[in-house]
């Protein structure tokens, strides 16, 4: 039998000294593991303590754009995003102030080959820009034909501290106005792909929060309430079982809450929230959420499906100094090798790219996308998306898009 690559002898044909013996060395061989772990988390929380401010785009000369295209569908919805982004950008790139560059290399290919979730010479080109647009990008499972590199998203978060991952979910008609503030680089992923098997029977896993890595999200929502005239903060965890981690995530809320008196704060445990997001007379009243990572990543998927579905959303990764703009659906590989990717629907990587726009303060760009991008999908709908061709192709769409903020 192998654990962690080392062969073992199968411990039930051992005496019962000897079973103690593995199991000591097992623990002793755990615990030099989780000490560099801890090392490791240490170190980090040195430097979010070193971090600055939030970086101001209006006092740059110019804002680089990379675009990431990614696996599968994404080059072919990515390069749809970017020709809206160059349409509603023009002036600023004829004058030298924006610049979109494409970043190559994304792809499953060359992750695999160079056995990295993000290649470093790839890395390196991204941290040249200031914002990222980046197509869906393959995570390896077991049973596929790739080495089990780390997810590219998570990756990503990860190198470029972008620790708030900021979904709205917005559907007038049921009135759900929802700001999900996820937290993005701690919790259950931060060591996702560090837990280990300490003996063949026993497999550990690790959650991770720090005080500061939560004080910034916390603050990051509280911000978004007060500038965007919201009137309630919610934060969703299970701090009741989850003791130490979730307890110290909402210790913290409770205490930045009570900087912001007028906003009303209040907490939920993430398996009721679930269930009040199906609650008609209950979910209107909810406004901005905080939460952490897993927690986050499951009850928006929920909260999207409202909307039409992941389809439908596009997602902010938010740091410091970089942020990072995605669509939340897959590469949906089935449709590339059916040869439909010029039928893939480039809403939810175009919706991003409004998200990206207002960040970077091209607010009124951003405005005019989001509601072109109404009209196109909900109440117009000249052209509707299929994904085969029964329906309109990605860039038959995004023409009808262009015209649509052209008329505005
Ligand atoms: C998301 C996705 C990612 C996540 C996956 C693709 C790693 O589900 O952005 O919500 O788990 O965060
Ligand atoms: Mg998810």
């Amino acid at each position: 039998m192998v654990i962690d690559g080392v062969t073992r002898p199968r411990a039930e044909q051992k005496s019962k000294e000897d079973k103690i013996m593995i199991n000591m060395q097992a623990i002793e061989a755990a615990k030099e593991k989780f000490g560099k772990l801890l090392e490791q988390q240490l170190q980090r929380v040195e430097e979010m303590k070193g971090q600055g401010d939030f970086i101001d785009y209006k006092a740059l000369d110019k804002i680089i754009i990379g675009v990431c295209g990614g696996d599968g569908i994404g080059p072919a919805i990515t390069a749809q995003a970017t020709r809206v982004l160059e349409y509603l950008l023009d002036k600023d790139i004829k004058s030298g102030r924006v610049e979109i560059r494409t970043i190559e290399g994304l792809t499953i290919e060359r992750r695999a080959a160079e056995n990295a979730a993000i290649p470093p010479a790839v890395l390196e080109e991204i941290k040249k820009c200031h914002v990222i647009l980046k197509g869906p990008t393959t995570t390896p499972r077991k049973g596929d034909p790739w080495p089990n590199v780390e997810s590219a998203n998570v990756a990503m978060r990860k190198e470029l501290d972008l620790f708030a991952n900021v979904r709205p979910v917005r559907v007038p008609e049921l009135g759900i106005d929802w700001t999900f503030f996820r937290e993005n680089t701690e919790g259950a992923y931060a060591l996702g792909s560090k837990g280990f098997n300490v003996t063949e029977d026993l497999g550990i896993d690790f959650t991770v929060t720090t005080t500061q890595g939560t004080e910034r999200i916390i603050r990051a929502a509280f911000e978004y309430a007060k500038a965007n005239g919201k009137t309630r903060v919610t934060a969703v965890t299970k701090a009741n079982i989850i003791k130490t981690t979730d307890g110290k995530f909402l210790d913290i809320f409770r205490e930045i809450a009570a900087e912001y008196p007028n906003i009303t704060a209040d907490d939920w445990y993430i398996d009721i929230m679930t269930a009040k997001l199906v609650d008609e007379k209950r979910r209107t009243e909810f406004q901005v959420f905080v939460l952490p990572n897993l927690y986050g990543d499951i009850i928006t998927d929920e909260a999207a499906e409202f909307q039409g579905g992941v389809g439908t959303a596009g997602s902010a990764n938010i740091g410091k100094r970089y942020a990072m703009f995605e669509a939340i659906h897959g590469s949906a590989p089935r449709m590339v090798q059916e040869g439909r990717e010029k039928y893939a629907d480039p809403c939810s990587v175009i919706r991003a790219g409004a998200m990206l726009l207002s960040h970077i303060g091209y607010t009124k760009e951003a405005d005019k996308l989001y509601k072109a991008l109404d009209i196109c999908t909900v109440t117009e709908r000249k052209l509707v998306i299929t994904g085969r061709d029964t329906g309109a192709t990605g860039e038959e769409f995004t023409n009808y898009l262009m015209e649509t903020i052209e008329k505005l």
